[in-house]
């Protein structure tokens, strides 16, 4: 069987990860324990999955003229990516997200969005012959908007499924989200966008469903150890998660998205695919970092035996 091949239109940050016993007050230093720098961004860590898991990725992003851009570049080569149109943006900095953790493994995340704010509807017409040789698109909301629109026209017109996880979450132009194939959101962004309440399954359930009457044909909404919900007009279906201890979930719904477009582009089973997604993102918060708490297809293999 072939590799499956997706495109990601998308993000790149350096993550500044920080572990904080709690947030400091206003006016407050306190000491953190533990910092590290790992390589992040929603795009290049569903990427990475998606790489890691077996599929061949086009990366289509832009990175700033210092090191951490050239970092970022680098640490794409050394997944075998694609990153002929990972583009220099001169006299701009790399996105950065500084990140923390606390004891609970739970993460806030802030992010600069950099070289980022640079990825123009132009950068999908110089990519195009690569694109539409994909199996799916994969997008999320840390680059322009109207990047991520004309990426869904894109899609749509050349009949490349497009999955699109509106992370983080703004107020989007439903006129073009209701064509891409599945959207992706976590609780949080389920809740803003819907403006519904999440605080039970039940609420999340109708608010996932209040999406299908925008038109939207597919949703799967992450929630961490709760599992993934897939909502259609058919069928509402809660996947349970893989249960684990975690350390650190930062990224986990990257390694949901990520894997989940591999699996679902080799079996077209969509229920398969995210049960398999659900394992491989909780085997992510096994350990501290983003992409590098990835597993290699191998590495998960081993695991589910
Ligand atoms: O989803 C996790 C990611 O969000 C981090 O890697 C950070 O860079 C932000 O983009």
């Amino acid at each position: 069987m072939a590799n499956p091949k997706i495109t990601v239109i998308g993000s790149n940050m350096m993550d500044l990860i920080t572990n904080i016993n709690r947030m400091p007050r206003s006016g407050e230093t306190i000491e953190a324990p533990d910092f590290d720098l790992g390589f992040g961004g929603k795009g290049a860590n569903q990427a990475v999955a998606a790489c890691k898991t077996g599929a061949e990725v086009v990366m289509v992003s832009r990175v700033g003229d210092g090191l951490f851009g050239r970092e970022v570049i680098k640490n794409f080569d050394s997944h075998g990516i694609d990153t002929e149109y990972v583009k220099v943006v001169e006299n701009t900095t790399s996105g950065v997200a500084p990140i923390f953790v606390d004891q609970d493994g739970n993460n806030r995340i802030l992010i600069v969005k950099g070289a980022n704010a640079h990825l123009k509807p132009e950068a999908i017409d110089q990519a195009k012959d690569k694109i539409l040789n994909s199996d799916f698109i994969l997008l999320q909301l840390e680059i322009p908007l109207e990047t991520v629109y004309y990426a869904i026209e894109f899609g749509a017109e050349n009949e490349i499924p497009v999955i699109l996880n509106p992370a983080p979450a703004a107020d989007l132009d439903f006129n073009y989200v209701k064509k891409a194939s599945i959207f992706v959101p976590n609780e949080t962004e389920l809740e803003t966008i819907s403006g519904m309440p999440v605080d039970s399954l039940e609420n999340i359930k109708k608010a996932a469903q209040s999406l299908l009457t925008k038109d939207l044909k597919k949703i799967i909404v992450t929630l961490g150890e709760k599992g993934s919900l897939l909502v259609s007009k058919e069928k509402t279906e809660l996947i349970f998660a893989f249960k684990v201890d975690p350390k650190d979930t930062t990224g986990a719904g990257d390694a949901f998205i990520g894997s989940f477009a591999t699996f679902y582009a080799e079996s077209g089973d969509i229920i398969k695919a995210m049960k398999l997604a659900n394992k491989y993102a909780a085997f992510s918060t096994l350990s501290t970092g983003t992409q590098k708490s990835f597993y290699t297809r191998e590495e998960f293999e081993k695991e589910i035996d």
